[in-house]
């Protein structure tokens, strides 16, 4: 596995490798991984020739600088976890490299971001959409790898690649979860041991709302009832629940089987936690 620090050295190696015909895979991260990134990294294996898994924890994406300040910068360990699955290349460049200057240009992806993350984390999609394509010029990949559990940002960056027709395929890949159901997420190292055990309550009401709208209860039923119900759980507080559509991500009132996305934030404590399911 060979790791790069600078943009020039890491575009002089993929353009030899472009030259030998071969394809490549980005899997974008912010590092602190877990088998959920290991996961996107084993899907881009199989279908390129070469596999770049890029870290670097974006500040123009946090609106809250604590959260910032506290998100896991974990490399040492990160590249380990890479080589363990024959990840090929590393791309770690630092702050200064990827904004020489703060950019002007901004992102506004319409109704996409006025619901849920967007709405609750103003500029976050903005920062997202900057990196993202920055990365996507940088390395210029046949195939890029998201996760599911970031459905809204799936959506945004699905917008991207059409909007500023990036020649390249977006592949979404299912969420990863622990066996006893929350989501994989960097975020789940900041819990305490007491808030981890009370975590996968998130996904469990998930669960419960499908079950529930299967049965032909409203959304607006449902919504008030899983809200509540978590809500009552000391140490869990919901931001907001919601039921849409899963590809343009606005409210829906009524369940489309195949094309229904259930999104949920909330908060233990000061981590905050995102999952969803789609029906
Ligand atoms: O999902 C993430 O980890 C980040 O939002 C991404 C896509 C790497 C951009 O910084």
């Amino acid at each position: 596995m060979q790791i790069f620090y600078s943009i020039n050295s890491l575009q002089d190696f993929l353009k030899s490798q472009r030259k030998m015909g071969r394809s490549i895979g980005l899997v974008p991260t912010m590092g602190a991984l877990h088998k959920g990134h290991l996961s996107l990294i084993d899907a881009s294996k199989i279908q390129n020739d070469l596999t770049v898994c890029s870290i670097f924890v974006n500040p123009t994406q946090f609106n809250n600088q604590q959260d910032l300040a506290v998100y896991p910068r974990t490399l040492e360990a990160d590249c380990q976890m890479l080589e363990s699955v024959n990840c090929d290349v590393v791309f770690s460049p630092n702050a200064q490299d990827i904004y020489p200057t703060l950019p002007n240009l901004k992102f506004d992806f319409g109704d996409l971001e006025r619901v849920m993350e967007g709405k609750f984390r103003l500029g976050h999609f903005n920062g997202v959409g900057i990196v993202v394509s920055k990365l996507f010029n940088i390395i210029q990949p046949d195939n890029a790898y998201f996760g599911q559990k970031d459905l809204q940002q799936c959506a945004i960056i699905n917008r991207l690649v059409k909007d500023l027709s990036y020649n390249l395929k977006l592949n979404v890949c299912p969420t990863q979860r622990e066996t006893d159901g929350l989501a994989m997420s960097s975020r789940n190292r900041n819990l305490t041991p007491e808030q981890r055990k009370i975590a996968p309550a998130i996904y469990k009401s998930l669960q419960k709302a499908v079950e529930l709208l299967k049965n032909k209860n409203s959304s607006e039923s449902v919504k008030l009832l899983i809200v509540n119900q978590l809500d009552n759980i000391e140490g869990i507080k919901v931001e907001y629940f919601e039921i849409s559509d899963f590809e343009t991500l606005q409210p829906i009132n009524e369940l489309s089987e195949g094309k229904t996305a259930l999104c949920i934030a909330a908060f233990m404590g000061t981590t905050r936690l995102i999952d969803n399911v789609i029906i």
